[in-house]
């Protein structure tokens, strides 16, 4: 059991909000004047990874209440009880255990009194082979052919994690060896990507924890229906379908062959399942070291999470600056900007991550809270964002904490494009935390040779306030292990958070609604008669989309 302090009525809590008074007085570049070893004091580096909270609101005093709001929210036990299999997903009556899955130490790992380990050594033995099959060419298709193209078929967590990892480490795909993926049930997204491709050389995932989740479902069939058109033969889709669920009896009943279905639990959740057979489009792609060397960059992580006290820990700093900002100064949304083209849909993975976990107003208490809970997640690499949405960052009227994330080294060391990219990157933070002041953005204009009433109607345009938050992560490269342990950083930054705000993490009804939702009004789309039994706008729009179709 998870405590069910409401946040509010912390004793830290009241000491932020005092605290607060204070520290919104004072500018971040005000706080590097006194005190020059910020970086020092606001800055941890685990292996590759150095992250530098200095440029935030906050001073050791900050820090130190943040801790204490954590101690009190009970953080010390919850982490134990994720590690050791405690079923902290209350609602749905299951332990979270994606660290099981990553838990290269091989220590046994308990739920309900048995260890998970063997199962889960057991389904990367047969990823390791099956991968190395599908990328040596020995797994073939119905008529010989080597696999050319693997279709991942899954929406939410059984898509956007392969999705991104595999973008992140396209550096380390390998040739002839294209992976796609087809979530969307807009029928244009499937047909879209089928179009090029040959169903002797193309192999299909089907992954879905459910097996039952309709738009992937309505997917697999089209998919199924596409290659048999061609082929002919309902035996040979044995050698072109695998799934990859938690239910065997519905992957039976589709046709796939148990053989060919790579299993998982019912304790690692959807957005979670990255590091589960839902990667298994990563091992193909990257090779299964590869895939390892994630699932060991991600171990790093827990274990850094798990042992290291608050004040030096990762996920913990992340999360609790988060908190500083979303209940103390209404900050409604968090940016993540990975200067890394690779990592181009890192942020879209976390609105998944962080909006399923930490999107609830109900305490663990079961009462409405009464305080913000998960932010908006958004973003995009840098320098794009920069040329699109950084001005609102910059001159807007809303608070944005950013997170800054850039590699030392380049995959692709092209000229002097690094240098540009990066000199990006440290320089937007700094312009973010000091801004221009009247006087500077005056000076600038006089000395462009601007008459005086220019520089009067301009000057007041080109001032900026600064003090926007950021925290930077450099790391030294974008290698499987890095991402790994960047992951599994902000999956802990997003349990973190979920305790403090004593909401439950790992549960998603809001979605589930609307599964059911769609499945009541798919019948009636069925035949051409107009509808009476909503509310006069669905009806209007149905019977229109009726008429027009
Ligand atoms: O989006 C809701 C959700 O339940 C996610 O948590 C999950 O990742 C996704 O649907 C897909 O579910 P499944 O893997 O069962 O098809």
């Amino acid at each position: 059991m998870l405590s069910t302090t409401p946040f509010d009525k912390t004793a830290a809590y009241k000491k932020l909000k005092t605290h607060h008074k204070t520290i919104s007085q004072k500018d971040i570049k005000t706080l590097f004047e006194e005190d020059p070893d910020r970086f020092k004091k606001f800055s941890i580096r685990l292996g590759d990874i150095v992250l530098d909270y200095s440029k935030n609101r906050i001073n050791s005093r900050t820090r130190s209440y943040l801790v204490q709001l954590a101690e009190e929210s009970g953080l010390a036990d919850a982490i134990e009880q994720m590690f050791s299999g405690g079923k902290i997903n209350a609602t749905e009556g299951r332990a979270v255990l994606h660290t099981a899955l990553r838990n290269r130490s091989n220590t046994p790992v308990e739920v309900d009194g048995k260890d998970v380990m063997p199962d889960i050594n057991e389904v990367l033995e047969k990823m390791k082979d099956f991968s190395g099959r599908v990328r040596s060419g020995n797994w073939k298709g119905y008529t010989g052919k080597e696999i050319t193209d693997i279709v991942n078929i899954g929406i939410g967590g059984s898509d956007l994690g392969p999705v991104m990892v595999t973008e992140a480490l396209k550096a380390y795909g390998k040739k002839g060896l294209n992976v796609h993926f087809v979530s969307n049930v807009d029928g244009t997204h499937i047909a879209e990507t089928l179009k090029p491709l040959d169903p002797e050389t193309t192999l299909f995932m089907i992954a879905s924890k459910t097996f039952t989740t309709q738009e992937t479902m309505a997917n697999a069939v089209s998919a199924r229906d596409w290659f048999l058109e061609k082929a002919n033969d309902q035996e040979q889709v044995k050698k072109h379908f695998v799934a990859i669920s938690t239910n065997r009896t519905e992957v039976e009943k589709f046709g796939i062959d148990p053989e060919n279905m790579f299993g998982f639990w019912d304790w690692v959740g959807g957005r979670y399942s990255l590091w589960s057979a839902i990667g298994l489009s990563i091992a193909c792609f990257v090779g299964f070291q590869n895939f390892e060397q994630l699932l060991a960059g991600a171990h790093d992580m827990d274990k850094h999470f798990r042992t290291t006290k608050f004040e030096r820990n990762i996920p913990v700093i992340l999360a609790l600056l988060g908190v500083w900002y979303n209940n103390f100064f209404n900050a409604q949304s968090h940016a993540i900007l990975p200067y890394d083209q690779y990592m181009h849909r890192f942020a879209a993975y976390f609105q998944q991550g962080d909006m399923e976990s930490n999107g609830k107003y109900v305490g663990r208490d079961g009462q409405p809270v009464d305080y913000q809970t998960g932010p908006v997640i958004w973003g995009e690499p840098g320098t794009n964002g920069q040329h699109a949405f950084y001005q609102l960052i910059h001159q807007g009227t809303k608070l944005i904490p950013c997170d800054f994330i850039a590699p030392a080294t380049s995959h692709n060391p092209l000229g002097d494009h690094h240098k540009m990219l990066l000199s990006n990157f440290f320089a937007q933070t700094e312009a973010l935390m000091n801004g221009k002041t009247y006087d500077q953005a005056k000076a600038e204009l006089e000395a462009a040779g601007k008459k005086k009433e220019e520089i009067d109607f301009l000057t007041p345009f080109k001032v900026f306030t600064g003090n926007k938050p950021t925290n930077s992560i450099l790391v030294k490269k974008i290698t499987p292990k890095v991402l790994g342990s960047l992951i599994a950083m902000y999956e802990h930054k997003i349990f973190v958070q979920g305790i403090i705000w004593n909401i439950f993490s790992f549960d998603q009804w809001g979605v589930e609604l609307g599964k059911q939702l769609a499945n009541n009004i798919y019948p009636e789309l069925q035949n051409d008669w107009p509808v009476t039994s909503h509310d006069s706008s669905t009806n209007g729009l149905i019977n229109q989309y009726k008429r027009w179709r």
